[in-house]
């Protein structure tokens, strides 16, 4: 492998961003409230593991009271946990889970970014799960699939932004064959929430809808601000899963080596290094960090995406660390005795790359906002793609198995919508600042206010219905979301 340069390090990692201008940091709390200054050591979510091929799992959706932020929250939760169990199987596994909905309204469980059948009682975002009911899936990865950061999250159109941002959520790993030289594995699973005084979650505003919800508190593992301990020398695996509703995480880590592995799914053959990552809600990042000396703080910067101009002309300013503050996630000490470099990690595949392949059919999508009449939801905006709200009878979209296709994703409105196609990843082959060299995968592609991007999308198997839509999940559920069928 080749060095790349930095402009490339940052591309790959989705970017294509200056550095950081940002002023100073503030708490992931509004002052006056009663949740901890944060601090703790960094909690893991309980890991349930698959053995001789199989994972049977029993996730149940609760309302109640759960550990959020150093405090007792009343959440949304699986398990009792927020995040819920990490779930961690390997390639040509079964995987058996028995959702169980004891919340007083419907609700379903779709597993992002996996390559496993849409039909039945696959991920069948179709699937609606009453309250009081239990519902079977069973998800069958092919050996083949890809190694990587996966998540799992409720999927039932409409109340999906409420259900996330309430606490149901938790983290998929699909194990690499062989484990990665690394002195410790993390998961952190940021995401965001606003509790009222008595540590209920808080409904959002209509604004806040449309613009996208931003919580106030960003937790990590449900926590604020943990701490994470190293020794110098010492690298790390760190896989990030963005379950935030709507917020767009620009990440660093000053100080300390931070190299990329992956983004959703898969890697690079080397692991590059990076001194910014973006995720758009919904995108992992699969890292090492290589521990150096002193104290470093994991922030989240700034990220324009138009939601600042969506709410401008004027208007009254959202809480701070809505508007787009740095927020601290977590800070990492570097302490004691310094350990002896491990090897350098193997170097992968290098990955499939759709430019040389023919393609079958060509389709654009447009994604759009506007003052239709008849808006539903209690007023608003309508969010459509190609001028439609999402019909879960209608289909929009017919492909064929083992084809190609290249999709232009055009964005006419002034707000970012992240696009995330279900089960099929898609390779971007031209981002908003010009055509990629290197193959870069992904299964969430922003579409930057007013631009396009082109990505190809390989339907090799698994036939059926399934959607793809905005992943700033207020967007998704006010109807940016369309059906796929491939046949
Ligand atoms: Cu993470 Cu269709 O969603
Ligand atoms: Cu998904
Ligand atoms: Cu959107």
């Amino acid at each position: 492998m080749q060095p790349i340069s930095r402009r490339r390090a940052l591309q790959l990692a989705g970017l294509g961003l200056a550095a950081a201008t940002a002023g100073g940091v503030v708490l992931t709390r509004t002052a006056g409230s009663s949740f901890g200054p944060g601090g703790d050591e960094l909690r893991e979510p309980s890991v349930l593991r698959s053995a001789d091929g199989l994972l049977q799992v029993r996730l149940e959706a609760a309302r109640g009271p759960v550990s959020v932020a150093g405090t007792t929250a009343t959440a949304l939760h699986y398990n009792g946990g927020l995040p819920g169990p990490t779930l961690r199987v390997r390639p040509g596994d079964r995987v058996g889970i028995d959702l169980v909905n004891r919340l007083d309204q419907h609700t379903n469980l779709h597993v992002h970014g996996m390559h496993v059948s849409p039909q039945d009682n696959g991920d069948n975002a179709f699937v609606v799960v009453e309250p009081g009911r239990t519902f079977t899936y069973d998800h069958r990865l092919p050996p083949t699939h890809p190694p990587g950061v996966y998540w799992y999250h409720p999927h039932h159109h409409g109340t999906v932004a409420d259900q996330v941002f309430g606490g149901l959520y938790g983290a998929i790993v699909v194990d690499d064959p062989e484990p990665l030289p690394v002195a410790r594995e993390r998961i952190l699973v940021v995401s965001d929430i606003t509790l009222d005084g008595a540590g209920t979650v808080q409904q959002p505003s209509l604004m806040e809808q449309m613009t996208g919800r931003e919580g106030q508190l960003v937790l990590v593992n449900g926590q604020t601000r943990p701490r994470l301990l190293a020794r110098p020398g010492e690298r790390e695996r760190w896989r990030i899963v963005n379950a935030c509703v709507a917020r767009y995480l620009r990440l660093r880590l000053d100080g300390q080596r931070m190299q990329l592995l992956g983004v959703d799914s898969g890697r690079s053959p080397a692991p590059q290094d990076v001194e910014e990552i973006v995720l758009t809600t919904g995108n992992r990042a699969d890292l090492l960090v290589t521990a150096g000396a002193g104290r470093s703080e994991l922030r989240t910067l700034p990220y324009d995406r138009g939601r600042a101009a969506m709410m401008g002309g004027g208007a009254r300013p959202g809480p701070r660390s809505a508007t787009g503050d740095p927020v601290v996630l977590a800070t990492l000490d570097v302490t004691g005795p310094a350990v002896p470099p491990l090897p350098a990690p193997p170097v992968g595949p290098a990955p499939r790359d759709l430019r040389g392949e023919p393609v079958a059919a060509t389709r654009t999508l447009t994604f759009g906002m506007d003052m239709g009449a008849g808006m539903g939801m209690g007023g608003g905006m309508r969010f459509t793609i190609d001028g439609r709200s999402f019909d879960l009878d209608r289909i929009d979209h017919v492909t064929r198995i083992g084809s190609v296709e290249e999709w232009t994703l055009v964005n006419t409105s002034p707000m970012n919508h992240p696009l995330h196609l279900h089960v099929h990843p898609m390779q971007v082959v031209t981002s908003a600042d010009g055509a990629l060299r290197t193959p870069v995968w992904r299964d969430v592609v922003d579409v930057p206010a007013r631009g396009r991007v082109t990505v190809r999308v390989a339907f090799d198997d698994f036939p059926g219905r399934t959607v793809y839509h905005c992943h700033i999940l207020d967007h998704e559920d006010r109807g940016m979301m369309g059906v796929i069928e491939a046949g």
